[in-house]
């Protein structure tokens, strides 16, 4: 099971909450499809981060599931890519304890997302939301990793899991690669359809904000229509028209063209035309996967199988790690 030739390692995941987001896909997903096979790649599914903040187990079993299934239709074979259950890999939040010890209060709470979730979630502000970029670094680190494919938002917490690596590297020498971040080239911050300055979030209490994977083509019609733009009625890719430039972004995203060969269709056109020809662009980009995942899902035992088999190859490789800091930091081989 060991990896013989040593190849660079990829690590990323999305929590199993609620739908999952266009933002998702063309932030994470896509990118991780595209990137080059000589890579060792994990993706995971993090459960233990979903759980900071209230989830139904029925629900959350059944969202697990589902992104798997999403993984694997929108094209990563489990064969080539170790999907696998965070949970399944205990190695993680033991790690996460020692690397808790390694972690500011100070650092923590100046991360936006837990000022954000804090406000939203003001009645469960509890310890694991605080010490949930320790989780994450430790979910990168266990495995060596050399780049994580994410979005935007995700930034501050892969700076805040490089400092924790050197940190560690410091005080004991060769213990974790430092990892770098890896964006696409577009995509890396999909809006929020109605506030196109925010992000789109999946939690968005307004569902007409964002687009799941799994909308069917009317919805997406009818969403991107709804799509707040501006009065200037020119198609230009600029921060000043947010709403315009992410509709760009969403069809440059689902079409194989560039930036300025989208400017260049879209040049002298109202909003009108750049509406519908991105519903047309992200339906058509949406649709193969749609369909795989619906044969994939209802497939439980083949699910069921990749997570096991996935996890223990998962399990291996972290404990290697898990090991050598357990070693290091003092802890008595028994
Ligand atoms: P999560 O589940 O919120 O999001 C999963 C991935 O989707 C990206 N993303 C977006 N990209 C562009 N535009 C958007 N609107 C958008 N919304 C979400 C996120 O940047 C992310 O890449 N903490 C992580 C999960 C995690 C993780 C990790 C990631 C846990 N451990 C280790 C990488 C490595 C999170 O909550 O992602």
């Amino acid at each position: 099971m060991e990896n013989q030739e040593k190849k660079p390692v990829i690590y990323s995941g999305i929590q199993p909450t609620g739908v999952i987001t266009i933002g998702n896909y063309f932030g994470a997903v896509k990118n991780w499809t595209q990137l080059p096979e000589q890579y060792d790649c994990y993706y995971s599914i993090v459960d233990l981060h979903s759980i900071t903040v209230r989830q139904e187990p029925k629900k959350l079993r059944e969202n697990t599931k589902n992104l798997l299934a999403f993984y694997i239709a929108a094209g990563l074979d489990p064969k080539q890519n170790i999907l696998y259950l965070q949970s399944s890999v205990r190695q993680h939040a033991e790690l996460a304890w020692i690397l808790n010890c390694f972690t500011y209060m100070g650092e923590l709470s100046r991360m936006t997302q837990f000022k954000d979730k804090s406000q939203k979630h003001g009645e469960n502000i509890n310890a694991g939301l605080f010490t949930y970029p320790v989780l994450m670094a430790a979910d990168i680190l266990l495995y060596q990793t050399d780049l994580v494919p994410i979005g935007d938002d995700q930034k501050q917490h892969l700076e805040l899991a490089r400092d924790i690596a050197i940190r560690l590297n410091n005080e004991y020498s060769g213990l974790f690669k430092v990892p770098e971040a890896y964006y696409g080239k577009v995509g890396a911050r999909i809006k929020s359809l109605q506030e196109p300055e925010k992000k789109m979030s999946k939690s968005d209490e307004n569902v007409n904000a964002f687009i799941s994977v799994l909308d069917e083509p009317a919805q997406i019609r009818n969403k991107i229509k709804r799509a707040v733009t501006d009065s200037l009625g020119e198609v230009n890719y600029t921060d000043d028209q947010p709403g315009v430039k992410n509709l760009l972004d969403i069809y440059i995203c689902s079409t194989k063209e560039t930036k300025e060969q989208a400017l260049e269709k879209f040049a002298g056109q109202g909003y009108g035309y750049l509406k519908e020809e991105t519903a047309n662009a992200l339906i058509a980009e949406l649709e193969p996967i749609q369909k795989e995942f619906a044969r994939i899902v209802a497939d439980k035992a083949y699910l069921e199988e990749i997570l096991k088999e996935n996890g223990q190859k998962a399990a291996y490789n972290a404990e290697k790690t898990l090991r050598k800091v357990k070693k290091k930091v003092g802890f008595l081989e028994i």
